[in-house]
Parts: C-alpha cells; sequence; structure tokens
C-alpha cells in the first residue's frame, strides 16, 4: 500500500469564500478519491492562512481584532469544503497555538541560513510579496492583480539564503524529482530562478506588522506570512514534534497560478535548509474568470461558490468546474454557461440512466456485475494529473452509450427478439456502470447511484430523475 499525502493551498481569511477558492480543493479531491480507488492510502490537508498584512487591514476595517475576524470567517470555508464534497483528513489553522509554536522551531531550526539585512524594495500586501526595484518599474509601481499602488519600504529584515539552494531546485526541477505542472508553467519558474536565485526576505518589522509568528529570541520582527502559511504542509502532519517521514513528502501539491512560485522557490529552500525532501509534483491551476474579467470586489462581479453550489446541486458544481474548466488552465464562468452545462449533464446522463432504467425494468433485463478492468487510457490521464482530459474521456463514454442507444434501438430489437433485447441491455448496463466507474472521482454521488441502480437484478427507474429540469 502506498501513503499519499496531498496537501491543498490555504486561503487568506480576508473575505468570505469566492469562486476561485474551490478550484484547490476540487482538484485535490479528483486525485485523492482516484489514489482511493487504486487501494492507496490517503490524506488530505487543508487549512486557514491567517496571519499577515492583508489580514489585519480588514480585521482593522471592521473593527475588530485579527483573531475575532478570522474566527468569524473562518467557519465560511470549511462549509464551503463540506458543500463541495471534498473532504480532508487535516486541517491547520495558522493562529493556532500549536502551529505558531512549530513554526517557530522551524525557523530555529532553518538558523544556519537566516542573516539579518537591510531590505530597500516594494511590497504589495494583497500578494504578501516583496518586489525589486526592477520588478516594481516593470510593474509601474502597482499591482495589477491588487489595482493598487506597491509600497516603498526600506526596513531591517532577515533574510533566507535561497541562493545556496538555487542550483539544487533547478535540478529537482529539471530531472522531475520535484515535478512542476503544466511544462510550461515550470519553465517559468526556472526563468525565474536564473542563474542564480535571489535570497528572499523573511520576516517584517513588528512594528509594522504585529499579527504574525513572532520571530523567536527576536521580539522586534514578525515572520513573513509566506514561511508561517508555507509551514502548513509540514506542521499539520506534527513537524517537528513527530517523525513525518511516513507521508513526506507530499505527492501533490495543489496551487493556484499566482502562488506557484512561493510554492517552487522559497518553499524548496526551506525544505532544503530543514533537510527534507522536496513534494513530488507540484499543480499549478489556472484562474476563474467572470464572463471574461477578473473576479473583483471593485468591479462588484465576485460569485459566490455557495450560491453557486446551491443553484444547481453539488455534483453539477463538480461537473462544470472539472470538465469545462481545464485542469492547468484560465476557466470562465457565467451564470448562462453554467446552466447550460447543467441542461447538458441532465440530458447526456440524466435522460441516459432514466431511459436505460425504464428500458431494463420493462424488458425485466438486470443482474450485470460490475467490470473491475483497469482503463489505461483514462489511468494514464489520472496518473499524469491531466484531470479535466479523464472526465471528457469519461463522458465519450456516456456519449458513446447514448449514440449507441439511438443506433440499436433496443424497442425495436425486444419487438422481434426478446431474448436479443435483454443482451443488449446487459450490454449497456455493463457500459453505463463502465463509465460511472471513470466519473467516480469528479461525480462521486452519481456514480454511485448509477452502479447502485444499475447492478441490481431488478432495475427500477428513479422516482425522480437524477438531474431533474428546474
Ligand atoms: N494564503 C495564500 C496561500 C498560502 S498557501 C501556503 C493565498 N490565499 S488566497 O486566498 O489568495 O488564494 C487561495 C487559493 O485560491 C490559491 O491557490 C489561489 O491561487 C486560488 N485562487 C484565488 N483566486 C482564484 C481564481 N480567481 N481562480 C482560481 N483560483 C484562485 O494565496
Amino acid at each position: 500500500m502506498t501513503r499519499v499525502y496531498i496537501a491543498t493551498a490555504i486561503p487568506y481569511i480576508n473575505a468570505r469564500p469566492h469562486l476561485g477558492h474551490a478550484m484547490d480543493y476540487l482538484i485535490a479531491d479528483v486525485y485523492a478519491r482516484w489514489r482511493r480507488s487504486l487501494g492507496d492510502e490517503v490524506r488530505v490537508s487543508a487549512g486557514a492562512d491567517e496571519h499577515g498584512t492583508k489580514v489585519a487591514e480588514k480585521a482593522a476595517e471592521a473593527g475588530q481584532t485579527p483573531q475575532e475576524f478570522v474566527d468569524g470567517l473562518r467557519g465560511d470555508f470549511q462549509n464551503l469544503i463540506e458543500k463541495l464534497n471534498t473532504p480532508y483528513e487535516d486541517y491547520v489553522r495558522t493562529s493556532s497555538p500549536e502551529h505558531v509554536r512549530r513554526v517557530q522551531e522551524i525557523w530555529r531550526r532553518l538558523q544556519p541560513y537566516i542573516y539579518k539585512s537591510t531590505y530597500v524594495g516594494w511590497y504589495c500586501s494583497g500578494c504578501e510579496a516583496f518586489l525589486t526595484e526592477s520588478e516594481a518599474r516593470e510593474a509601474d509601481y502597482k499591482c495589477a492583480d491588487h489595482a493598487k499602488p506597491l509600497e516603498k519600504v526600506s526596513e531591517e529584515n532577515y533574510y533566507l539564503r535561497v541562493s545556496e539552494f538555487g542550483d539544487r531546485i533547478r535540478e529537482a526541477i529539471d530531472s522531475g524529482e520535484m515535478k512542476i505542472l503544466p511544462k510550461w508553467r515550470a519553465k517559468e519558474i526556472l526563468a525565474l530562478i536564473g542563474e542564480r536565485a535571489a535570497d528572499v526576505s523573511i520576516s517584517r518589522p513588528a512594528e509594522k506588522l504585529s499579527w504574525g509568528v513572532p520571530v523567536p529570541d527576536d521580539p522586534t520582527q514578525t515572520m513573513y506570512v509566506w514561511v508561517d502559511a508555507l509551514s502548513n504542509y509540514i506542521t499539520v502532519l506534527g513537524y517537528p514534534d513527530g517523525d513525518i517521514s511516513e507521508w513526506w513528502p507530499a505527492t501533490l501539491q495543489v496551487v493556484g497560478k499566482d502562488i506557484l512560485r512561493f510554492h517552487a522557490i522559497i518553499w524548496p529552500a526551506m525544505l532544503l535548509g530543514l533537510g527534507l525532501p522536496l513534494p513530488r509534483t507540484i499543480l499549478s491551476h489556472g484562474f476563474i474568470t467572470i464572463d471574461g474579467a477578473k473576479m473583483s470586489k471593485s468591479i462588484g462581479n465576485v460569485v459566490d461558490p455557495i450560491e453557486a453550489l446551491e443553484r444547481h446541486g453539488t455534483e453539477a458544481f463538480r461537473y462544470y468546474f472539472l470538465r469545462h474548466v481545464s485542469t492547468f488552465d484560465d476557466g470562465d464562468f457565467t451564470w448562462a454557461k453554467f446552466d447550460s452545462a447543467y441542461n447538458e449533464l441532465a440530458n447526456d446522463l440524466g435522460n441516459l440512466v432514466q431511459r436505460l432504467a425504464v428500458m431494463c425494468e420493462k424488458y425485466g433485463a438486470g443482474g450485470v456485475k460490475v467490470d473491475e478492468a483497469r482503463d489505461e487510457e483514462f489511468a494514464g490521464l489520472m496518473g499524469e494529473f491531466r484531470f479535466s482530459e479523464a472526465f471528457e474521456y469519461a463522458w465519450g463514454k456516456v456519449q458513446a452509450i447514448n449514440k449507441r442507444i439511438d443506433e440499436t434501438k433496443p424497442w425495436e430489437v425486444a419487438k422481434n427478439d426478446p431474448e436479443k433485447v435483454i443482451e443488449l441491455l446487459g450490454e449497456l448496463t455493463g457500459e453505463i456502470m463502465g463509465a460511472a466507474r471513470l466519473l467516480a472521482p469528479f461525480l462521486p454521488e452519481t456514480a454511485e447511484k448509477v452502479i447502485e441502480l444499475f447492478q441490481a437484478e431488478k432495475i427500477v427507474p428513479p422516482e425522480v430523475p437524477l438531474f431533474p429540469k428546474s
């Protein structure tokens, strides 16, 4: 049995969740379900990134302490995970005393690679990112993602000697020891590392940022929120209190494209500094746009994922974001596209289940066993984390069954040959259960219902179709 640890990025708890937050959980869940179906032991982690300037600013705006503020919001994120049907084994809150203590110990262990210096440059509190003069100039001193001016900073900071690990990280990416997906993003990271990786500032003066983990033995400094947050992937496993080698390195880390560089440069440098192995795969997904535009409060186009989940149910939500949004690229959402995807689901699969079950009941077909044989093509796609393509492949099976019914017309066959129609329906029920097995990581509840329905000796059509038209 193989142990598989899948870690999801932990969102900032600075506002209610939006549609984009669902992607990390959905992608991680598909892989978790797939590996479980292979008999592996799987552990998924999730959490809440509660520290940092951005959270502190929002708390102040709300007239609350940062702790009160995150305590009030965090439930919304857990609720989202529950509604997505993407369960996790471990959950970490970065403001928890246990995490804080563990991060401080991590800092102590990184001592040989930490030094103090003066940082002169720029900071975006939206990204919680330091930018060099030339990066800031290129961006015209504004953050495009957060539509606000960069802050000029000149301060005493601690630095992490990322430069010591640049070659190792480059090699790990090149050799596939730490796979970065998609490949073209790996190229971007390699270009960013360049000839010599730059050291990274890993603290901020406590007078500017107090909402964070205090640097051990130096109360004037607060840890940079990314050092605190990235550590979650191992503190949640118990590091450094216990041995994590049963689960670490992670088989898969899921992150959005905007935060890949933190995961593919700073995080590996931290791990190498701690003498820990690197994650095996870091998968970066794209962004969800709304009708072609970036989701943003100022545009006022932020979509509440709970509203979408409630509109057509969890399975339809999963269908849209896992099939119609490519695993590695940006994807667009509009209510109209979402509604039409629901109709597609109802027509292609809901109707198929209904009409096949009606025919089975009418002609007395049933009792076919689920074929457990492995579909190599599908397994290949899943193994390469090409989830939306794997979903497409499984959907092709569903469409092929519809086509076969249209072409073979079982109702005509029944008129002439009652035995042959049972045989034909037996094949079709075998095929639909086979398709359901492939769909299980994407549409777990639907797959279970379809298999349960068609493996019965006596097939009875569902009283309410799987995806009723509203
Ligand atoms: N707190 C950091 C992550 C720390 S991980 C050690 C963070 N938080 S976030 O709330 O801004 O983003 C959480 C996740 O949602 C990230 O993977 C991010 O890329 C993803 N997304 C944020 N907006 C998104 C879209 N519009 N579309 C898809 N994913 C998006 O970054």
